[in-house]
Parts: structure tokens; sequence; C-alpha cells
């Protein structure tokens, strides 16, 4: 019979290994306390994504004995790395019956990732007006968009100044942040493109809320007594000269939201740039 195009090719290796779509391979895993990790993959080469835009990614689910089927467990992942990276990389909590993340915190290189490239979000340059200090608010996982924001040079070109403030419960939370953020000063394609010395334009200051550092407390808190501007030598968010990007838990979302709102910023878009925007870090 004569082969037409509705004729499906079928080679013998297809029927034996099912094709898989959106399949990546991890290259690298790091560990940094029982509840965190973080993870590299490799890049599709069709996948183009705004610094701070998360994806979907996941694993095949375990066999469910009613039907015999798996189905693939997929969460929104902010990508931790910036735009001009090779490969992807993603920064984890682990939940011990998370549906996603019990399985997830397990892989290793070499192993099989799920990623459907179709990147989204409003933690990007373009939903922010132009201003002089860009503020990055993050609890726990919520840095994973900044660790991407802060490796991409239009963060060092558009402002003067750039706040990180990273609240976590424990000192060991504040590892991954504060490792990249002192990677900056070392990084030959940043001090090249923007200059040597550009990370100067960065004031850390992390806080820890159930285990003893140097600054305790919800930077929320910090902010309502004026503690945070008082230690980090600047004013207080304006709408003139300030711009914003939220990432963290529910609550945290919510009452930052509100303070920033009562300093006179208003809540921006792709479509419609302003002064701030929010998004929720992943949680299984
Ligand atoms: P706290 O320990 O006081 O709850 P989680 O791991 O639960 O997502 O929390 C991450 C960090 O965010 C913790 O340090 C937690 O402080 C802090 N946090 C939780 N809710 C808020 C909030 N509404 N405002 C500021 N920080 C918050």
């Amino acid at each position: 019979e004569p082969m037409t195009e509705q004729t499906p090719v079928t080679h013998a290796s297809a029927k034996i290994v099912p094709q898989l779509p959106d399949m990546q391979t991890v290259t690298e895993v790091k560990h940094f306390t029982d509840r965190l990790f973080s993870f590299r993959v490799t890049r599709p080469a069709s996948l183009r994504f705004r610094s701070g835009e998360f994806v979907m990614i996941g694993l095949m689910g375990d066999e469910d004995p009613a039907t015999g089927k798996r189905k693939p467990i997929m969460r929104a992942y902010s990508i931790a790395s910036p735009s001009w990276d090779e490969e992807l990389e993603f920064y984890s909590i682990k939940v011990q019956d998370g549906p996603l993340t019990s399985k997830l915190q397990h892989i290793q290189p070499g192993d099989g990732l799920i990623l459907r490239p179709k990147p989204v979000g409003t933690l990007v340059h373009d939903a922010l007006l132009p201003g002089k200090r860009l503020w990055f608010f993050a609890t726990g996982t919520g840095f994973a968009p900044f660790a991407s924001l802060l490796r991409e040079p239009q963060t060092y070109e558009d402002y003067d100044e750039i706040v990180i403030t990273h609240t976590c419960r424990e000192l060991g939370e504040l590892t991954y942040g504060r490792d990249l953020i002192e990677g900056l000063k070392t990084d030959e394609l940043l001090n090249e493109v923007i200059g040597e010395g550009f990370w100067k334009k960065i004031k850390y200051y992390p806080t820890t809320t159930r285990e003893d550092s140097p600054k305790m407390g919800r930077i929320t808190d910090l902010m309502r007594s004026g503690e945070a501007f008082t230690d980090l030598g600047v004013p207080p968010l304006s709408p003139e000269t300030d711009r914003a990007m939220i990432c963290g838990n529910l609550a945290f979302n919510l009452e930052l939201k509100e303070m920033l709102e009562s300093y006179g910023l208003n809540e921006g878009a792709n479509s419609n740039p302003q002064q701030y925007v929010v998004e929720k870090a992943f949680l299984d």
C-alpha cells in the first residue's frame, strides 16, 4: 500500500520508548537545608523568556491504581537563572508529603524533568515604570525570580540602586541568596557588561524570624517601625523614585502590597506598567 501523508511513521524504538514531549535533563542538584534545594536543567533551544518569569515544570506521578495510568504532576516555578544563561535553574522547597516536591527532591543529574516552554509572569522589568531604586521583597523560595533578575544586566542599567530584602525562618534558608549575591562580585559577564563594581549598587537586607541572626524580624514589621530604612540608609518608598517586586507567601504578599499602596505605589502589569508588581512563591 502506498504511503500517504496520513500514514503515521513509526520507528521500532518509538514503540518501546514512549516519546515524552517537553523532557529536559537535570545537570546539577544542590541541597541547602532539609527544606530547600536548587537544580539546573538543560534549556530547550526554542525557549525565550524574560528574567523574572515562571514556567510549569514537573515529573510523572505514580500509577493510578484504578486506571493504571500515570499523569504528570506540574507546578509553576520561577526561573532562577537569567535569560542569557544556556541552562535553566530552579530553587525549590521540599515538602515531605507534597505531590511534586516529595519526588522532585530526589532528582539526580541525568534524570528527566518535564518542562512546558511557555514562560509567563509579572515580575519583569516591562511591568514597571522607570525609577531610581528597585526593591526586591522575598520570603523563602520567593527569592528565585530575583536570582534571575540579579544576574540580568538590565537591572543595573535601569536603576541606580537595588535593595534586596529576604525574610526566612532560619539562617540556612538565606544561603542560596547570600551565595548568589556574593558571587555577583566575581561575575565576569556582569562586570564586563555593566562595569567593574556594579555590585556596589546592591543593598542586601536578610532577616530571620525563628533563629538568631544579626537582623531578626519580618521585613514588614521592620519597615513599619522605620528600622529597615535606618539600617539601609534609604528613605521610605516613594512613588517618584521607588519601584518594587514582591514574591513570597500569600500573607506576606498581601501585607506588603497594602504597605506599598500606603506609600502611594500602584500595582503594575505587562499591559500597564506601574510602580510595583507581585507574584506568589510556589508552595507544594
Ligand atoms: P514567621 O516565622 O514570623 O511566620 P514560610 O516559610 O512560612 O513561607 O515563611 C517564610 C518567612 O516569611 C518567615 O520568616 C515568616 O515569618 C515570614 N512571613 C510569613 N508571613 C508574613 C507576613 N505576613 N509578613 C511578613 N513576613 C511573613
